[in-house]
């Protein structure tokens, strides 16, 4: 097996790969149309790790106005990742890193001020993997996930 991974933009003809990832490493799955309107609103914050040609690996967020930051009179804009997942014989070799790192940069070239994300209070897999990013878990929503369990609400500020 190749050490060796690309991180690339998702193109359509990927989505049942991703899907197929999504489902093996995630309870939380949503219908096929989502992640394509994702896709086409938001490509440059969907990417994709390949290995030899095979997607091992995903990362899907969308944009968000976050309400009006009163001071300024203007619409805080900030980044929201929906869902990244890599597969189990791939993990431990930085493809989780790097696709977050990637998703990040594309929040800071669209000039979001904030990122955040929901994660399972149980994932610390997953909260070691944000922190390193950054993010602080600033408030835990209770029975967020279907089967009861709270998330935490994480954020990290984008602004360079
Ligand atoms: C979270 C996930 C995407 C990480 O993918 P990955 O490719 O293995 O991640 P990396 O190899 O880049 O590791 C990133 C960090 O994760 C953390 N991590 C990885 N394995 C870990 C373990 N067994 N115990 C604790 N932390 C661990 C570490 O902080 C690691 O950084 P380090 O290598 O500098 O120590 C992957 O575990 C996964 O798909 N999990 C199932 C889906 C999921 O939980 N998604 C998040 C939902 S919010």
């Amino acid at each position: 097996m190749s050490n060796e991974y690309r991180i690339r933009e998702c193109r359509r003809e990927d989505i049942r790969e991703v899907i197929a990832i999504n489902r093996r490493c995630l309870p939380e799955n949503y219908a096929p149309i989502f992640f394509e309107e994702i896709r086409e609103k938001y490509p440059d914050l969907f990417y994709v790790a390949e290995v030899d040609g095979k997607i091992v690996g995903y990362i899907m967020c969308r944009e968000e106005t976050a309400g009006f930051d009163l001071p300024r009179l203007k619409a805080k804009r900030r980044g929201h990742i929906i869902s990244i997942a890599v597969l189990p014989e791939y993990r431990n070799r930085g493809i989780g890193k790097s696709l977050l790192a990637k998703a990040l940069d594309s929040m800071r070239e669209r000039r979001l001020e904030e990122c955040i994300l929901e994660v399972r209070v149980s994932n610390s897999i997953a909260i070691n993997l944000y922190r390193k990013f950054g993010f602080e878990i600033v408030s835990q929503i209770p029975f967020y996930y279907l089967d009861g369990e709270d998330a935490y609400l994480m954020k990290a500020k984008l602004a360079s």
